[in-house]
């Protein structure tokens, strides 16, 4: 599986820093909140779970399973698995592999706030600021990214590459398979 990767962008003690900075950042942003970690499966897992052991607070976490249309309202959310708690008056921190075009977070977010959660935002391992079309940015950013399809530490293509450490660029005879 290695060997298909051409390129490391980001490798795992990177990673595993960054996460820790920005858990710390977390933990003072949040005391005294009724904090909710919510990741999105399923790229974010690795990412969240590497972050919320620096997170110094009591939280409660859930997973949702989505997908985006257009991306323009709360309404263009596919729920393939919703969460099972009640975050009305909570605060929730959404936790994201990469933000490309904002559709998903877009329509995520707004679909919390409608549930009446005190206060929602992101927290995304990457960004990707040149693919974005709709107005979305997260409050917390791991790292930036080229406009490059990138796999690994949940990221994936056709479903694999999710296990990587690192986050890196497939070589391009991997997609002419
Ligand atoms: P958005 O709604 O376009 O911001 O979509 C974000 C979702 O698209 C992410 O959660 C990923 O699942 C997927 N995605 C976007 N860019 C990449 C990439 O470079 N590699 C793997 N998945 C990506
Ligand atoms: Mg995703």
């Amino acid at each position: 599986m290695n060997n298909d990767i051409k390129e490391i962008l980001i490798s795992h003690d990177e990673i595993v820093s960054r996460s820790s900075e920005l858990g710390k950042i977390i933990t003072n942003d949040y005391k005294d909140k009724d904090l909710i970690v919510i990741g999105l499966l399923k790229g974010s897992a690795p990412f969240m779970m590497e972050l919320i052991k620096s997170i110094d607070n009591y939280l409660e976490i859930d997973f949702m399973h989505v997908s985006s249309y257009n991306g323009t309202s709360s309404g263009d959310l596919q729920i393939k698995k919703d969460i099972t708690v009640d975050i009305k008056g909570k605060d929730v921190l959404i936790a994201e592999d990469i933000v490309d075009t904002g559709k998903t977070l877009y329509s995520v977010v707004n679909l919390f706030k409608e549930r009446g959660a005190a206060s929602v935002e992101v927290v995304s391992l990457l960004n990707k600021q040149e693919g974005r079309i709709l107005p979305f940015e997260a409050k917390y950013i791991g790292f930036e990214v080229p406009n490059k399809f990138v796999v690994g530490f949940g990221l994936d293509y056709n479903e694999k590459y999710r296990n990587l450490p690192y986050v890196g660029v497939l070589k391009e005879q991997i997609y002419e398979k």
